[in-house]
């Protein structure tokens, strides 16, 4: 490993640490979640996620404040929810059907099906309750709600899911798939990049934080990072092992998804992720050399083997 990546992957690891001792902090907190609830919410959130997004918002708040935030925290805990509830609920019979999850059981095989529907719902629920109680600006909290909410809703990650689901054995153009991908995963990266900008905004005291024109940058790097996330994901699941990704791989293709290497093929797949991580970095070009962490995350998910 060149020391660029090694550095990054301990950079990496320390923000895994600080979102899993602030999922932790949330879990152990009394009136949170129900006892019912405690333990198939616990199971979804301990398990091994690459706690990409969470990462996302913690980084994006160093750029622009100079440090994380306890405001940042709660909106990396935040997104960790919801990116966690939409897998589970992605796993169900009745959605991608997969029985395992993080190199564990999925929720509805290691509880039932009901369960998991519900553990889901909780963990959405949660995450707006948490932004709503514990960011410590009303008008931060609010935007940061609205961020959150605009990824994951409607027309958002639960939009890119249906079309998903719809596109299956279908014939997809290019501009469907794109857009399927874009609202089902690259949406989320955004908002993971937004959050981060507006949770450095709210540290006044050191005078930093994201103006609008940051923002927009901070976007753009989300956006295409994203897109080009689910491009690995969808390459990974016809190249990779399930032991290696912790789920079912080879899915895709028994299930006929829309995926880039099932419509444009692998080699033009590699090539339109490397084009997007390129595109990526340039968004990042006014921050100059504080954004090298996120340059390197770029080039680490662009290399992906899970
Ligand atoms: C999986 O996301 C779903 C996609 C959008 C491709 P991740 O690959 O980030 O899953 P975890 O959180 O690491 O398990
Ligand atoms: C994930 O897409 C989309 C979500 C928003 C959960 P996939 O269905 O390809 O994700 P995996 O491969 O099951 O993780
Ligand atoms: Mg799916
Ligand atoms: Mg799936
Ligand atoms: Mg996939």
């Amino acid at each position: 490993m060149a020391v660029a990546e090694k550095d990054f992957a301990k950079q990496l690891d320390s923000k895994v640490r600080l979102v899993n001792k602030e999922l932790g902090r949330i879990l152990s907190t009394p009136g949170w979640v129900a006892s019912e609830l405690k333990r198939p919410v616990r199971y979804a959130l301990e398990g091994p996620g690459k706690r990409i997004r969470s990462a996302v918002v913690l980084w994006c708040c160093e750029l622009v404040a100079g440090k994380v935030n306890r405001n940042a925290l709660t909106a990396a805990a935040a997104i960790e929810m919801v990116h966690t509830y939409s897998l589970i609920h992605d796993d169900l019979p009745a959605m991608d059907d997969d029985d395992y999850r993080r190199g564990r059981l999925t929720c509805h095989r290691k509880f039932d099906e009901a369960t998991a529907i519900l553990t889901g719902d909780a963990l959405l629920t949660l995450a707006f309750e948490l932004l709503a109680k514990e960011i410590n600006e009303p008008k931060a909290a609010v935007k940061l709600i609205i961020e959150l909410a605009e990824a994951a809703g409607p027309a958002g990650m639960v939009a890119g899911q249906k079309a998903d689901l719809e596109a299956e054995n279908g014939r997809v153009n290019k501009e469907t798939l794109q857009r399927i991908h874009t609202n089902k995963t690259a949406k989320m990266f955004r908002c993971a990049a937004a959050m981060g900008g507006i949770c450095g905004s709210t540290m006044l005291t050191t005078g930093g934080g994201a103006n609008e024109r940051q923002l927009k940058r901070l976007r753009e790097y989300g956006l295409k990072i994203g897109l080009g996330f689910q491009i690995a994901d969808d390459i990974l699941d016809v190249s990779a092992s399930s032991v290696q990704l912790g789920k079912t791989s080879g899915k895709d293709v028994k299930q006929g998804k829309a995926t880039y290497p099932a419509i444009v093929g692998l080699e033009k797949s590699r090539g339109l992720a490397e084009k997007l991580a390129k595109e990526a970095t340039a968004a990042l070009k006014p921050f100059g050399k504080n954004a090298d962490v996120l340059r390197e995350l770029t080039k680490s998910l662009s290399n992906r083997t899970k």
